[in-house]
């Protein structure tokens, strides 16, 4: 599971810049493109083009029973794509779209089994970045693009992130500068018209059940090939996460090169680093941190990260699942 050497060696040179046009034309060749989204950064290849799908699960290192996100340039694209809409998904797509909600729907058949797993549905969303948003009007195209990281690891929230794992591996990254939000998008499926939480995200559950009433959580976690959602241990560092009361379990690991990744103020103990997820204790300001602090905290010499939970409000519920699978070992 905790494969970070992706399968293709290093071949070209990787541009970075905010060049629509490039992208566009890279991405028509059937080349890979990292884009920016609200949510993180995407390693993009057309959806219906087949070879380019398969070039994003060996980039990715990704198993084929994963299966991708198809985003989309707005809801008026679902008629091509998607057999049908159940009510509250077309209610949520309205107030949301575009924005950090994924729908899982009814596909038809011209999205390729590869794309969907060889799944009856396709995962849907409308990305909000301008760029992206331009980048797909031109294509006049669906763009599949699961999170630019290797296999498991954390998601990319800026280019930087996408260039240090896979440069020389994919044609460019669309410069489109740091994520708003931060964490992944919410995915939410149907079972008829009852709408399934299936990955807690950049949309709280609050804001979900507001417009399409009480919504059932179906969080997988499991690594059930059968099972879509998502694996158990995901967004993982390469430094062993521990959760709980960082002050607490610096006491139980003496002698151990520690650091803290705490929400709102510094924990006591014997720290060689840490960091401060949000002074203000907001949470939507410790989304947008956290995947970039957890990569600069695995980048130093620890022995343990020692993490704090968050209040399970708002993004503090999406924010305490992706500590809760970084933990897992
Ligand atoms: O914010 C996001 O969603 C980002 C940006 C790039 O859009 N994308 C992203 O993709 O997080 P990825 O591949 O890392 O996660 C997509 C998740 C996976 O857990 C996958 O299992 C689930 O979506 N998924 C995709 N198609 C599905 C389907 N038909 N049914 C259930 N789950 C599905
Ligand atoms: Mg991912």
């Amino acid at each position: 599971m905790r494969n970070f050497i992706a399968i293709m060696p290093p071949s070209h040179q990787t541009l970075c810049k905010d060049d629509v046009a490039e992208a566009a034309s890279l991405l028509r060749r059937g080349e890979l493109v990292a884009i920016p989204t609200e949510t993180v950064y995407g390693l993009a290849g057309l959806a219906l083009n087949e070879a380019a799908v398969a070039r994003i699960f060996a980039v990715k290192n990704r198993p084929h029973f994963d299966p991708l996100i198809a985003h989309l340039a707005d809801a008026s694209w679902l008629d091509r794509y998607v057999r049908h809409v159940p009510e509250p998904a077309l209610a949520l797509a309205r107030r949301f779209w575009p924005g950090p909600l994924t729908l899982v729907l009814p596909r038809q058949e011209n999205i390729p089994d590869l794309v969907t797993s060889g799944l009856d549905t396709v995962a849907v969303r409308v990305p909000d970045h301008p760029l992206t948003l331009q980048l797909l009007r031109e294509l006049d195209a669906p763009l599949a693009a699961p999170s630019a990281n290797p296999f498991g690891y954390i998601s990319p929230t800026t280019p930087q992130h996408v260039l240090d794992q896979l440069g020389g591996r994919i044609a460019m990254v669309l410069d489109g500068g740091p994520c708003r939000v931060g964490l992944e998008s919410s995915i939410i499926g149907f079972d008829g018209d009852k709408p399934l939480l299936y990955r807690l995200g950049g949309l709280s559950r609050e804001q979900i059940e507001a417009v399409a009433g009480p919504v059932e959580m179906s969080l997988h976690q499991s690594s059930d090939p059968r099972a879509p959602g998502q694996l158990l241990n995901h967004y993982a560092p390469r430094t062993p996460l521990l959760l709980g009361d960082p002050a607490l379990l610096a006491w139980e690991h003496p002698g151990r090169r520690l650091g803290y990744l705490a929400f709102q103020a510094p924990p006591d103990g014997p720290w060689m680093t840490g960091r401060v997820l949000s002074a203000s204790a907001d949470p939507e300001e410790a989304a947008r941190n956290l995947f970039r602090m957890l990569r600069e905290l695995d980048a130093q010499p620890l022995d343990y990260i020692l993490a704090e939970r968050l209040p399970d409000q708002g993004l503090g519920l999406a924010i305490n699942d992706r500590l809760e699978r970084a933990a897992q070992r």
